[in-house]
């Protein structure tokens, strides 16, 4: 071991030396898990911003320079040439599939799209006005309950269902997500049709009537392909951490996948795309074009939603290939949305303003995406729940990943700042 190869800590000058890890992208850590151990001291690092806690070999970010690759390939190279399924298959099974392969996958993803009619009673069960991302939530946990084995929370018997499990969530995801809507507005319900590609059979779902069949032009059904392809996985974000500290207590994929959906719901992670077009139409409603309320968001009152990000300090790839697409959709469509508009004014300001620029902040993937969704025609409490589609792939792949190869169940530290001991007070009890 060299000299750069370790740490050093000195605590009340006694020396620690701790191993320096280093992975394929030149990412260094100091490997601190014996540190209690050894010291009676833990590392103290709310919100986690310097803390790694595994090993992952699916996405890899660099948010200093910009950079997303799912399984080292670009995201612009995923965007241009891949379609949903087959970046799922990558990031699931870490290599692109052969022609074969990708034709098995879909096959069995398409197979795997009808819900069990009982189904229909568990939707009838939420109240009218139900949140889309709590149906859907629920769903996906109350999905596992059909198949009990693959969702018996005895890892190796999930994993021996794990293909099967996983194509089935890819699929009914989607389903569910129709279903949903369809039941919240009183609408009638359509079956998946086998004759249908993944996002062309969603679509299908959503929008077609007793009294006519939704064919959607060929610019909608791609761009939401890239949609989904773009929110396929994201490394260690707060619902994929969800889904990991959740698995890394035994539990099955979809108890897994169903709190990765609860935590993506946030509007500071997935909510953020549909609290982006509510920004985007009160500004438009006040009659601003975004110069006030960039104001009242450098004075704290309000926050720039779709803009800065935990991990890029530099624009997220995302974003870019986003705001392009919105435009190119918009005008196949021959529709003009004054809130694009607003959006490329809001961007330009906030890019040139000095707050965003000594912050680093940039647009994020959900800045533009909302204005994608709405020139598609999908309702604006349903953008999370699109994001959650977009992302089970990544989700799966990391809940493989743990219940491949962890041992250990996650369980951070705390540092406690309650009261000290103290005697119980049979008087206050009563009161
Ligand atoms: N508008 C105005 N100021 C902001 C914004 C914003 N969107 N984001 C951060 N700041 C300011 C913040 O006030 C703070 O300023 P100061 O140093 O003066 O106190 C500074 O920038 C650092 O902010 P932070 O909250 O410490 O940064 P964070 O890394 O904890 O938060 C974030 C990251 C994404 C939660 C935050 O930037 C945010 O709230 N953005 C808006 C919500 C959003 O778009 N979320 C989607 C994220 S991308 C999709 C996903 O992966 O989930």
């Amino acid at each position: 071991m060299s000299a750069e190869e370790y740490a050093k800590i000195v605590i009340q000058g006694k020396e620690y030396t701790y191993p320096v890890m280093v992975g394929s992208e030149n990412e260094k850590a100091i490997d601190t898990q014996t540190l209690r151990k050894d010291t009676g001291y833990i590392t103290f690092d709310e919100g986690y911003g310097n803390t790694g806690s595994c090993l992952s070999s699916i996405t890899y970010i660099d948010g200093e320079k910009g950079i997303l690759r799912y399984r080292g390939i670009p995201i612009d190279q995923l965007a241009q040439q891949s379609s949903f399924l087959c970046a799922s298959y990558l990031i699931i099974y870490g290599e692109l599939p052969s022609e074969e392969q990708l034709l098995a996958f879909r096959g069995k993803i398409a197979a795997a799209a009808t819900l069990h009619e009982d189904f229909r009673h568990h939707f009838e069960g939420f109240p009218p006005g139900a949140h889309p991302m709590a149906v859907l939530s629920s769903m996906l946990n109350t999905l596992g309950c059909y198949y009990p084995q693959m969702s018996s929370n005895n890892r190796q018997r999930d994993l021996e269902h794990f293909d099967e499990a996983a194509c089935l969530l890819i699929s009914k995801v989607r389903t569910i997500a129709a279903m949903t809507y369809r039941m919240s507005n009183g609408l009638p319900t359509n079956y998946p049709r086998r004759d249908l590609r993944y996002v062309e059979n969603f679509l299908h779902m959503m929008f077609t009537e007793p009294y006519d069949t939704y064919v959607p032009p060929q610019e909608v059904t791609d761009a939401l392909d890239l949609f989904f392809t773009l929110h396929a996985d994201h490394e260690q974000n707060c619902s994929t951490s969800t889904v990991r500290m959740v698995a890394s207590g035994g539990a099955n994929l979809f108890a897994s996948v169903s709190a990765g959906v609860c935590a993506l719901w946030g509007p500071l992670h997935g909510g953020a795309n549909a609290a982006v077009v509510k920004m985007l139409q009160e500004i438009h409603d006040r009659g601003d074009d975004g110069s006030r309320f960039i104001k009242d968001a450098k004075e704290g009152k309000q926050r720039l939603m779709g803009f800065g990000h935990r991990v890029y300090k530099n624009y997220d790839p995302r974003a870019k290939i986003f705001g392009e697409a919105a435009e190119r959709v918009l005008k196949a469509l021959g529709r003009e949305d004054p809130l694009l508009d607003i959006a490329k004014h809001l961007e330009q300001s906030a890019l040139n303003d000095e707050y965003f620029i000594e912050r680093k902040l940039y647009p994020n993937v959900d800045f533009y995406s909302g204005i994608v969704l709405k020139a598609i025609g999908i309702p604006v409490d349903m953008f999370t729940v699109m994001f959650a589609i977009g992302r089970m792939p990544g989700w799966i792949a990391n809940w493989k990943e743990i219940a491949e190869s962890s041992k250990k169940i996650h369980r951070p530290r705390q540092i406690y700042t309650g009261a000290t001991i103290r005697d119980y007070d049979p008087k206050a009890a009563k009161a």
